[in-house]
């Protein structure tokens, strides 16, 4: 068990060893037994967390915020337009005076070609570790937690178990590449077999997808892609289907929707769930765009496992807070 975890920042799925994320999944298990016979577990107490948001949020801030609470710490909720970013705060002052402030700084920052830079650029400066919220490239804590709901539902044993990250389609705007890229990086280090689907026009980018092939080499597993969700979907133990921005081919988004309607029966319905194995498990993060993206009596249905992936969410970020910021 590696716990050298204090003080680190967690940016990026692979800043942490495999070995440090099977140390995050035994403390996430052993803080959701705590919470579950309400035995105290004040690991963070004085301890307080900047929750610096570009975008919005339903999860991500209600797990991070209520996690802090739950931590015996606080959680302080800013929204960057009521900052002084606009008129001048640079990422370096955030991360110095927030860093001086602050036991550890969160960030939430999409923005193509910038939300990444942003939070290496705040992390290079601050005294206190970073936590990525969701950038441009990186979703890495709805990953820990979707890795964990895995385990929990499969077993600690992932070799060769099928896992279909499959673009969907929705209606509701690009949204970020952040989750699958993150996907395919973490899911390839645990022997399986992972299989990216997309149509042409929604490739991720190429490092990632080279680091996702090196990973499945090193790790005995397999990294495969296809524009075929059927086929993605064909024998799966876990299929992941959702929807991401055509990022790579445009960010125009009028030239994106009209690229996005060639591909509306990329859903995820009842027939295509019958492809999978019987037992296979249905994960999205969230938001949905029902009955688009996926027909509500599949994410409704008994395979669906939204729920227990959202909890996670919690447990895991309690695991990584407490692990970096005591
Ligand atoms: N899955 C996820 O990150 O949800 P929010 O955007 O609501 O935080």
């Amino acid at each position: 068990m590696q716990t050298n975890l204090r003080g680190r920042d967690f940016i990026g799925d692979l800043d942490f060893t495999k070995e440090e994320v099977e140390t995050v999944l035994d403390v996430a298990w052993d803080l959701k037994r705590k919470r579950a016979l309400h035995e105290p577990h004040a690991l963070l107490r004085d301890k307080a967390l900047a929750m610096l948001f570009f975008f919005t949020s339903t999860r991500t801030r209600g797990s991070f915020e209520a996690g802090m609470a739950q931590l015996g710490g606080h959680a302080a909720f800013i929204d960057s337009q009521t900052t002084q970013i606009a008129h001048g705060d640079t990422p370096t002052e955030i991360g110095e005076i927030y860093g001086r402030y602050f036991d550890g700084i969160a960030i939430r920052q999409c923005d193509w070609n910038f939300g990444n830079q942003y939070i290496n650029a705040v992390a290079k400066s601050s005294r206190a570790p970073v936590l990525n919220m969701q950038c441009d490239v990186y979703h890495p804590f709805q990953i820990l937690a979707d890795l964990m709901t895995i385990v929990e539902k499969k077993g600690r044993d992932l070799k060769r178990k099928k896992i279909a990250v499959s673009w969907a389609y929705a209606a509701s705007y690009q949204k970020p590449i952040s989750v699958p890229q993150s996907l395919i990086l973490q899911m390839t280090r645990w022997g399986m077999d992972v299989v990216l689907a997309h149509p042409p026009e929604y490739k991720l980018m190429p490092d990632l997808v080279q680091q996702a092939r090196d990973n499945a080499k090193r790790y005995g597993g397999a990294f495969d892609i296809t524009d075929s969700m059927d086929d993605a979907f064909a024998d799966a133990d876990i299929v992941y289907p959702k929807s991401w921005g055509a990022l790579l081919t445009t960010q125009d988004n009028a030239e994106s929707t009209r690229i996005g309607k060639q591909y509306t029966s990329w859903i995820t319905d009842g027939r295509r769930m019958k492809l999978a194995k019987d037992d296979c498990i249905y994960m999205h993060c969230l938001p949905a765009d029902r009955n688009i993206e996926v027909a509500d009596e599949v994410i409704d249905g008994p395979q669906s496992v939204v729920f227990d992936e959202a909890e996670n969410r919690l447990h895991a970020q309690k695991a990584v807070m407490a692990l970096t910021m005591c």
